[in-house]
């Protein structure tokens, strides 16, 4: 099974550091999603490749405005924002980041769509203040920070209704057959990004033996990977600063993480031992 030691309180810091740097990226990029973008638009921007994802996420659990969407790792709420003014559903957000919340909540109302949308801190691996059932429960770049799927899946289940539908994208381990050099890149990865990354045979397998059934799996490395390709290339005109000024405490801890975990995801990306795939499965 896919358990860690990876803490919840740990991915909680992570991304409680990382707020300064993502407000930036946002006043840059003219969007508040934490994910990356499906490239099949010409011209493309990264902007329009992270609705992209968004949408071909709905369009998988075809959502609609009778669906009520629970969103798992909401980040700062794009997808809950589009998925109310694009599909007219009703979304509540969980996220253990309080600060990520609040943006969410920022969000939702500078877009009007405060009455359609709730957002709650808590932990997906618990939901603890979650005590009604949802037609989709949705995780866009979350589950890639369980530290329990077995539980996670579990949980999950317990949320939806009987003809519900799970649906994530996320990053996954294309293959078991990996190097020495790879699995040390992945162990990078997690170590930085706060990941606990796993095949994408355990997330089926998984969610088989928590009682899914029609498990479906897509591989959509192929569109995201110009997203991770730009990210590389900012990572390899940074990384050796980062390398020395780190050490030394005076480069910014969660953006030297960032620029090794990008580094490596690319390596792993273009020997297809890593993956991005879109995942859906019947409750
Ligand atoms: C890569 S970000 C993606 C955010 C958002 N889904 C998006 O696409 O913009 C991962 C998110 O998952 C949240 N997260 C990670 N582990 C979590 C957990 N155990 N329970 C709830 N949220 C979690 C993080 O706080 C963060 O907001």
């Amino acid at each position: 099974m896919s358990s860690s030691d990876l803490a919840v309180g740990e991915v909680e810091s992570h991304y409680t550091d990382m707020i300064g740097q993502f407000k930036q990226v946002w006043s840059m990029s003219g969007h508040k999603s934490i994910h990356a973008g499906y490239h099949d638009d010409h011209p493309d921007s990264e902007e329009s490749a992270a609705r992209n994802m968004i949408r071909e996420l709905a369009e998988t659990a075809e959502v609609d405005s009778t669906d009520r969407v629970l969103n798992i790792g909401c980040g700062a709420g794009d997808a809950a924002v589009w998925l109310v003014r694009e599909r007219d559903a009703e979304v509540v957000g969980v996220d253990i980041c309080e600060p990520l919340l609040d943006e969410a909540r920022e969000h939702a109302f500078e877009f009007e769509a405060d009455d359609q949308t709730s957002f709650v801190q808590d932990d997906f691996h618990e939901l603890s203040s979650i005590d009604e059932e949802f037609d989709v429960v949705w995780g866009l770049e979350s589950i890639e920070h369980s530290s329990d799927l077995e539980t996670a899946v579990e949980t999950v289940r317990r949320v939806l209704k009987d003809d519900g539908v799970a649906v994530f994208a996320d990053n996954f381990i294309s293959t078991s057959e990996r190097s020495g050099r790879d699995q040390k890149r992945i162990e990078t990865m997690n170590d930085r990004l706060r990941y606990n990354l796993t095949e994408i045979e355990t997330i089926k397998e998984e969610l088989t033996a928590g009682g899914f059934s029609d498990v479906e799996v897509r591989d959509i490395s192929e569109y995201v990977l110009p997203s991770i390709k730009s990210q590389y290339r900012l990572s390899v005109a940074t990384l050796p600063w980062y390398k020395l000024m780190t050490p030394l405490g005076i480069a910014n801890r969660p953006k030297s993480d960032l620029v090794h975990g990008s580094y490596h995801s690319y390596k792993l990306f273009k020997k297809d031992v890593l993956g991005y795939y879109i995942v859906r499965a019947s409750a």
